[in-house]
């Protein structure tokens, strides 16, 4: 699998993949007029922002009594699902100050706020679940990420890492940059493949924090309630996004007690 994908590789907008390895982005704070436009953007995505909440809240038994926080929330999408589909506590960060204040305005209120944080500054916290979506292939240094994340957890308390995974079927990554029409966002979605973890280095990545389980699960093993509550989306669908099954995962990392 490794030599055969070494050898199929795509290019956009200037950058070729070079799936063999890890190629690291910029790790990015996303701020000022980029941070405005990204809060602002139309997101083409069909694999979308509740999907991913209901993944969460049934893999994780996130309910009402969950203290919950996020990192790298972005515009606040996710954190707003998590809030309206279980009445748990939110605090949802990013180190973007443009992305929290528009997230702020947009779903800000009782029960979930958020803050400009950056995750690597983070101090001790005793969250029950510590979420991270689509933001892990960023970062630097896996490992000393990982810690960071923890120290945020009580013990006992999990991380739900979702992101893209370079080692996926070439063909899932060919088919998802054919379909964005935007050269720049087809390229800044192969250098985020590019970046991404493999399966295998996320679990060395794992013992090398003193987590005691990891667990890797493809999230679009859709449960009865996502495919019921899902089923308008899903049918009207478009980018099938849905069906790249391997194309992102989730990681789910426990802290020791
Ligand atoms: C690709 S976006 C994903 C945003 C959101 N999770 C989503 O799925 O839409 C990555 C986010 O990570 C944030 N970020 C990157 N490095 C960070 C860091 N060290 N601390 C906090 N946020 C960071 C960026 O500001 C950006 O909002």
């Amino acid at each position: 699998m490794k030599e055969e994908q070494s050898l199929v590789n795509y290019e956009r907008g200037g950058f070729r993949t070079d799936l063999s390895k890890r190629i690291l982005e910029p790790e990015e704070i996303i701020t000022g007029e980029e941070g405005e436009k990204y809060a602002n953007r139309k997101d083409d995505r069909t694999l979308t922002y509740s999907m991913v909440a209901r993944d969460i809240v049934e893999r994780l038994g996130m309910n009402e009594r969950s203290r919950v926080m996020e990192v790298c929330c972005g515009s606040g999408q996710l954190a707003h699902f998590l809030r309206e589909m279980t009445g748990a506590y939110i605090v949802a960060t990013d180190g973007g100050k443009e992305l929290v204040d528009a997230a702020t305005s947009k779903y800000g209120g009782e029960g979930i706020e958020f803050r400009q944080l950056d995750v690597h500054g983070a101090t001790d916290g005793d969250f029950d679940f510590v979420i991270c979506k689509d933001s892990f292939h960023h970062f630097t240094d896996p490992v000393q990420s990982i810690k960071d994340m923890f120290r945020l957890l009580k013990d006992g308390g999990k991380i739900y890492i979702f992101d893209l995974v370079r080692s996926c079927d070439p063909e899932q990554i060919d088919y998802r940059q054919k379909v964005m029409q935007i050269d720049a966002e087809a390229k800044r979605f192969l250098q985020s493949v590019n970046a991404s973890l493999t399966p295998e280095e996320m679990k060395s990545v794992a013992i090398g924090s003193a987590v005691i389980d990891v667990e890797v699960i493809y999230p679009m093993q859709y449960s009865e309630d996502n495919i019921e509550e899902h089923k308008e989306i899903i049918e009207r669908d478009s980018t099938k996004e849905y069906l790249l099954d391997k194309l992102f995962a989730v990681y789910i990392l426990t802290k020791k007690i």
